[in-house]
């Protein structure tokens, strides 16, 4: 499969420091031809840049995950001026580890959507376990440009999210036994509002399930949602692809 591009991966990880740089050298040779990399604390989001800027076809987003949120965002608008960062996030809410207490998560979301917005970066949203704070903060700032990444809600979740202008990413969870949300939401969501994404190394579909995940799963990952959507896998693709480029790289 061709014209892969993985809205969301995090190449930053430490499980990937023993081969990066192989990895990274050969994805474009497999179908990939981009990535978001998405920066979850300041350290981490300068990483992501780096890599964005050793790679033609990586792209960083910057910004401090809500697990990481009490360490703050100091630095944040320097790093979102940069060419290569071409998003904010990824921040939200995450109440099923409470990594950081959720008032701090709440103030770093915040401030990292207000940002956002003042720089004209769309936004790239972390929700788990947090639905009626994340909508009600999401709603301040509407209409949003960015996505929900890794959804995990519900189609009437969904039906309340692309009001605001956002985008849902679906990623490995549509392939795990048991995943008639993620399922029902890859059948319900327009085509246009819909990215692809791996969330590497985490989440791996099946058939690579355990195993350290990279951007060729994708193509697990649309062969499961074009099924259901009765559609062939690279017409998928090919159309998530458009999607993610005119999101982030403001390209048709
Ligand atoms: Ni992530």
């Amino acid at each position: 499969m061709s014209n892969i591009f993985d809205s969301h991966a995090h190449y930053t990880s430490p499980r990937f420091d023993a081969d990066r740089a192989a990895v990274l050298a050969a994805l474009p040779q497999q179908g990939v031809v981009g990535v978001l990399c998405c920066g979850t604390d300041m350290q981490d989001s300068k990483h992501a840049i780096k890599l964005a800027e050793q790679y033609d076809y990586i792209f960083a987003a910057a910004g401090t995950h809500p697990h990481e949120a009490k360490h703050g965002i100091d630095g944040l608008r320097e790093l979102l001026q940069h060419p290569k960062c071409v998003a904010a996030g990824e921040m939200g809410l995450d109440y099923h580890y409470d990594f950081s207490p959720r008032d701090v998560q709440q103030a770093v979301f915040t401030a990292q959507l207000e940002l956002a917005r003042e720089l004209d970066k769309p936004v790239v949203i972390h929700c788990r376990e947090a639905f009626a704070d994340s909508l009600r903060i999401l709603r301040d700032f509407a209409p949003l440009r960015g996505v929900m990444h890794c959804f995990t809600g519900s189609v009437e979740f969904m039906r309340e999210v692309l009001p605001l202008g956002l985008h849902i990413g679906l990623g490995g969870a549509v392939t795990f036994k048991n995943a008639r949300k993620p399922l029902e939401v890859a059948a319900a969501v327009p085509l246009e509002r819909l990215l692809l994404e791996t969330d590497a190394p985490y989440m791996a579909p099946v058939p690579h399930r355990g195993k350290r995940c990279d951007s060729t799963h994708i193509a697990a990952i649309a062969e499961k949602i074009a099924a259901v959507r009765g559609m062939a896998a690279q017409d998928l693709l090919d159309a998530c692809a458009d999607n993610a480029r005119g999101l982030f790289l403001c390209t048709p």
